[in-house]
């Protein structure tokens, strides 16, 4: 099995895409390697291309404080996002786009070996959980998907245009919160 550092080193140089033209730098992610939960966004916007990290621009300093109300921090978990480079303008990432990524996330998940995966917004939802995924009818809801538990919830930037979405989603970190106590180990909770 590949090793953090070759599959690191491999996306860094990674040239499987057009993303790869625009970019500073490749946001492969970060936390712990060997979290319990895992979430994975969709791709990195302006802060988080400059920076090489993710969720660090205005949408993940909102996540990082709806995730310390569920005393998450980043030493706990793993964080990244389903395309590695900056779609232009933030734009979708394009399914060529995606397909060109997914063995990144594939070997994280093989690596990091969570028990639950949170999809951060649609795009992730519609690509690990359910192609029709629809978000609003089903964030929130668990499903389970050979060895993990997967949930979805509102992307962040979501959260900071409609704050009607923020009460449903405290509702959503309390079933993480809740899952993380059902079936991760005690040193995680
Ligand atoms: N939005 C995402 O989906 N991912 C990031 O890393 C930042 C913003």
């Amino acid at each position: 099995m590949e090793s953090w550092e070759t599959l690191r080193a491999a996306c860094s140089a990674c040239r499987q895409c057009g993303l790869c033209e625009g970019r500073h730098n490749v946001v492969f992610g970060e936390g712990n390697p060997r979290a319990e939960i895992m979430f994975v966004g969709e791709g990195p916007g302006e802060q988080e291309d400059l920076q090489g990290r993710p969720f660090v621009g205005p949408a993940g300093q909102l996540l990082d404080r709806m995730l310390e109300i569920i005393d998450l921090d980043r030493s706990q978990y793993y964080i990244t996002n389903i395309v590695k480079c900056r779609p232009p303008r933030n734009r979708d990432p394009h399914e060529d786009e995606e397909n060109a990524c997914m063995g990144y996330l594939r070997s994280q998940v093989r690596l990091v070996k969570p028990k639950i995966i949170v999809c951060l917004g649609r795009i992730a939802a519609q690509r690990l959980i359910s192609r029709n995924y629809r978000i609003t009818k089903e964030h929130g809801q668990w499903v389970k998907n050979g060895p993990f538990w997967m949930t979805a919830i509102y992307h962040p930037s979501a959260l900071l245009r409609d704050l009607n979405k923020r009460p449903e989603t405290f509702d959503d970190l309390m079933s993480i919160q809740e899952k993380i106590s059902e079936v991760c180990s005690p040193a995680e909770r």
